[in-house]
């Protein structure tokens, strides 16, 4: 089996260092070498990381090869598209894709909040488009959503389920509607507690210590969206709310005006907190 990864950042990595963890030989594709080769060294921390914790015996690097050329990726039985959470550049991505690829080729997209129908529909093989959506940190969160859009065929849905379990991954089977489960709930919760830290007047240390010591949170909510990226749960925030016009479902001023100024986490060293 021969897997593809187009995007290795955060998402991407994460997803191709499972990829090369399950013993599959791996694709990446990045838009610059510099870029690809930031990828690889991010997937080589981590793995060596786990060999150092014991976690792990070994891993072998050279089941992953970066390159920079879409054509790379005509031989991968499924590819796994991790780049830009922008409807417009998946959509091309997909159409090139469709051309390169082989005609079974599963073709997964790892979009948080976008329609896996309107990317599908870029392609005249819809069929074979199905959604792979990974948590962040993608190799130490256990769930993947296997996404069912309109036109999805049994065959890649089943290949993509079959593929997250390899990955060492829990599964779940949804369908193709806004923020599909995890995100349809977590989203909204989110944006209820950057809320509460005006209305109760709390502070954002506070606010994580009430949600993991009072409510079993692995860590608090301000936490999480400095993992997450600022950026990126304001642009899924706006994709909820366009879909589905729920107030709690956009993203509050606060949440906006931090990603106007560039406070986006951990990524830009500084968000709710420093780092
Ligand atoms: N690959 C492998 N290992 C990694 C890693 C990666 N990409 N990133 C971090 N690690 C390792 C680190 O190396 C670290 O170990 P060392 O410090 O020894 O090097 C280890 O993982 C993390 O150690 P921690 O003690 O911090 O781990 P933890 O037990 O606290 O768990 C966590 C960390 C899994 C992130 C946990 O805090 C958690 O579950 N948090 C909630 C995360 C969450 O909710 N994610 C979902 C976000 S929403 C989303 O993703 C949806 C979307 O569409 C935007």
């Amino acid at each position: 089996m021969k897997v593809g990864v187009v995007g290795l950042g955060t998402m991407g990595a994460g997803i191709a260092q499972l990829c090369v963890e399950a013993g599959i030989d791996t694709v990446g594709r990045e838009v610059t070498a510099d870029l690809g080769a930031k990828g690889r060294d991010r997937i080589v921390h981590f793995l060596t990381r786990k060999v150092e914790k014991g976690q792990i015996e070994s891993f072998d690097i050279d089941r992953l090869t970066v390159t920079t050329e879409l054509a790379g990726l005509a031989e991968c039985d499924v590819v796994v598209e991790a780049i830009v959470e922008e409807l417009g550049p998946k959509r091309e991505l997909f159409a090139e894709l469709e051309r390169i690829c082989r005609p079974d080729t599963v073709l997964a997209t790892n979009t948080s909040a976008l329609s896996v129908t309107e990317i599908a529909a870029a392609t005249s093989s819809p069929e074979r488009v199905v959604g792979m959506h990974f948590f962040n940190p993608a190799p130490l969160m256990p769930l993947v959503e296997i996404v069912r859009a309109e036109l999805t065929s049994d065959a890649a849905f089943d290949t993509a389920y079959a593929l997250g379990e390899t990955l060492g991954k829990h599964p779940i089977r949804c369908h193709d509607t806004p923020g599909f489960v995890v995100n349809r709930v977590l989203i909204p919760l989110l944006n209820d507690c950057v809320r509460v830290l005006d209305e109760a007047r709390v502070g954002a240390e506070d606010l994580d210590a009430g949600m993991r010591h009072g409510a079993g949170w692995p860590m608090g909510p301000c936490e999480l969206l400095d993992l997450v990226g600022i950026d990126v749960h304001v642009h899924a925030s706006d994709a909820l709310y366009d879909k589905l016009r729920e107030p709690r479902m956009a993203a509050p001023p606060r949440l906006v005006a931090m990603a106007n100024a560039g406070l986006l986490g951990r990524k830009s060293g500084r968000g709710f907190y420093t780092y």
